[in-house]
């Protein structure tokens, strides 16, 4: 019986939780990235999500806010292209692995065209 009441409480537990955490904020499917002279960035975010589980792997460098790259260089506490390195070395490790991934030529993602 005592094991039953511990199932109901947790079971009870998950349905209050579940109202209080709202769903996850993903942002935007498509972002534009600023980068200086060189030309933005064209960063097909959702696609990332799905290929990419764990969200961690680009917002331990950054938070989970528009605009935040840019703010962290102007504040001295990123370095410019450390995010970019970021970028490129996930594209270049599955590259070797012969797996689908993004670009790694400079010109494969940065475009003046996106900078106005
Ligand atoms: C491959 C890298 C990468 C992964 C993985 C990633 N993001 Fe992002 N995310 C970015 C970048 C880049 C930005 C834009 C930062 C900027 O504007 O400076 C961003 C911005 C955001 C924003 C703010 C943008 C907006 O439209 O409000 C949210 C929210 C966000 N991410 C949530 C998530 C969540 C949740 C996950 C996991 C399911 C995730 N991200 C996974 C790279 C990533
Ligand atoms: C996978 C995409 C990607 C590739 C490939 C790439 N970059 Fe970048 N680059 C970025 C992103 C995103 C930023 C902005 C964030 C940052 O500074 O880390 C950036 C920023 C820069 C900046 C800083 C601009 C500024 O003034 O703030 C320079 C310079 C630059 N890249 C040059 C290059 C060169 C040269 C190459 C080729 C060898 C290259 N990038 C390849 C994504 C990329
Ligand atoms: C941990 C690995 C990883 C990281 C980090 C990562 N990417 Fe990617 N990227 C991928 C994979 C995998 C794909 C292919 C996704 C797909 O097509 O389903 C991709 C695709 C892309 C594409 C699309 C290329 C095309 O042909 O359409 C662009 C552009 C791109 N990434 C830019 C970036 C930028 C800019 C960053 C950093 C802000 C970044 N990526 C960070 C793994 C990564």
């Amino acid at each position: 019986m005592k094991s039953c009441t511990f199932i109901i409480a947790v079971l009870f537990f998950i349905v209050i939780t579940g109202d209080v955490y709202p769903k996850e904020n993903r942002g935007a499917a498509e972002i534009i990235l600023e980068s200086g002279s060189r030309g933005n960035i064209a960063f097909p975010h959702s696609r990332h999500q799905d290929a990419i589980s764990d969200c961690k792997t680009c917002h331990t460098l950054f938070p989970q806010k528009s605009g935040s790259i840019q703010a962290l260089i102007a504040q001295g506490s990123l370095e410019k292209k450390q995010a970019m390195t970021v970028c490129q070395s996930c594209h270049k490790d599955m590259a070797s692995r012969e797996e689908k991934t993004g670009p790694t030529r400079c010109s494969k993602c940065h475009d003046k065209s996106l900078t106005k």
